[in-house]
């Protein structure tokens, strides 16, 4: 299975998500592939260890511009690999945008060389509807919006549904959206506000598991460890673990 983690506003929890989902599921014997799309390769710095070693010829920036295959790294989690970003890929929507050939499928091109190798798949995306994301739409079977307390995060809501419609209707008819996950919750008005909100507007299509603003994500982070590394009791690892079985039925 493809997921791609998406959401058009920052800062909502895309990328821990993306390293809670993969490093959870490759702890139980899945392998497991995470695709760092996203330009400030926060998840390829996470993950791997010499991420400052690895020359751009190793990473999806030669996928998605050169039409190479996918540089895959191990990292230091049996199961887990890795498709590491570079910050140059910054500047590939221009040169996306005037292409000819298939620009959105350049991912799928590379994935299907390997995906059966895996069980799973995460793409990590930029907050951005830009070409790398319907990269990533087009090469995905799912998509997991992720969503944090707030107005302008609700609001972003609109745009990527319809992102996510353009690309079906364009690219891949077989789209599906996995759910709405809602993140950094805290005891607060607004938390709570929001998640009736979101419950209200996409009902059915909101994930039952809640993900709770906990500090343990942002220490385990700076010590490059996911979050059932750096501290398995955690609120957060317990959430992310609940959303596994939730998801995943694992
Ligand atoms: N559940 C959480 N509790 C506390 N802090 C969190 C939680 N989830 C993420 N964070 C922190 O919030 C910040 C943003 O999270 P993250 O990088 O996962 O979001 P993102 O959506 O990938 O951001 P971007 O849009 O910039 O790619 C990071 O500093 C991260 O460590
Ligand atoms: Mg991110």
């Amino acid at each position: 299975m493809i997921v791609a983690i998406a959401s058009q506003k920052g800062g909502t929890g895309k990328t821990t998500t993306s390293i809670s989902l993969a490093a959870g599921l490759a702890r139980r014997g899945k392998k497991t592939l995470l695709i760092d799309v996203d330009s400030q390769a926060n998840s390829s710095k996470v993950l791997l260890t010499d991420y400052s070693k690895i020359p751009v010829q190793q990473t999806v920036h030669t996928t998605i511009l050169e039409r190479q295959t996918l540089p895959i790294h191990h990292t230091t989690l049996p199961n887990l690999d890795m498709a590491p970003a570079h910050i140059l890929l910054s500047n590939t929507d221009i040169a996306l945008t005037t292409a000819l050939d298939h620009r959105e499928a350049r991912l799928k091109d590379a994935l299907d060389e390997v995906k059966n190798q895996y069980d799973f798949v995460f793409i990590d995306c930029p907050p951005a509807l830009s070409w790398l994301t319907i990269n990533a739409f087009t090469a995905a079977d799912k998509v997991l919006v992720v969503v944090a307390p707030g107005y302008f995060e609700l609001d972003s809501l609109v745009q990527i549904s319809k992102s996510i419609s353009e690309v079906r209707e364009y690219f891949n008819a077989g789209l599906e959206v996995l759910g709405f996950l809602f993140t950094m919750s805290e005891p607060t008005i607004n938390t709570q506000t929001s998640i009736q909100i979101l419950r209200q507007t996409y009902r059915g299509q909101v994930i039952n598991t809640i993900i709770p603003r906990n500090t343990d994500i942002k220490d385990a982070h700076m010590n490059k460890q996911d979050i059932f590394a750096f501290n398995p009791k955690s609120k957060a690892a317990l959430a992310y673990d609940k959303l596994i079985a939730e998801l995943f039925h694992l």
